[in-house]
């Protein structure tokens, strides 16, 4: 008996902590146009974040799979600085604020070019993207 309520235990346990795992979204990878060393030959262009208004100084955000997770622009020396951005055809990215996707946050689908006509110039830190 003791030996049979041990092992109920033990699986109800493994059930539980396996039915509520869920792995989160990969965040986006980043390269610069013209770079060296792109990302992985599978992965597709989701997003463009730039320094500049009308998508001049950029860096490019690529991922394998949609959700694109939380990315950290602060963290790929974009702090505070994004004043023009794309979302690839299909995709509709978030920006936030904080660097962790939370705080006052803009949905951009297709092309902004200067973030000052929606009030959000020089203020987005991460993002995260999806299908639109
Ligand atoms: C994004 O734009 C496309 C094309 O205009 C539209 O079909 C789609 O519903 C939009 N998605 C969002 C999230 O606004």
């Amino acid at each position: 008996m003791f030996k049979s309520l041990t092992l109920f235990a033990f699986l109800n346990v493994v059930f539980v902590s396996s039915s509520t795992i869920r792995s989160p979204a990969a965040a986006a990878v980043a390269s610069k146009a013209g770079a060296d060393i792109g990302p992985s030959p599978d992965a597709v262009t989701v997003f463009e974040t730039c320094i500049n208004v009308n998508i001049d100084d950029c860096l490019i955000w690529s991922a394998t799979t949609l959700p694109v997770g939380c990315t950290n622009l602060a963290a790929n020396g974009q702090t505070s600085d994004v004043s023009s951005v794309i979302s690839s055809a299909g995709v509709a990215c978030t920006l936030f604020t904080s660097t962790t996707c939370t705080g006052t946050s803009q949905i951009i689908n297709g092309t902004v070019n200067d973030l000052s006509v929606v009030g959000y110039n020089d203020i987005a830190n991460s993002f995260s993207c999806d299908s639109d």
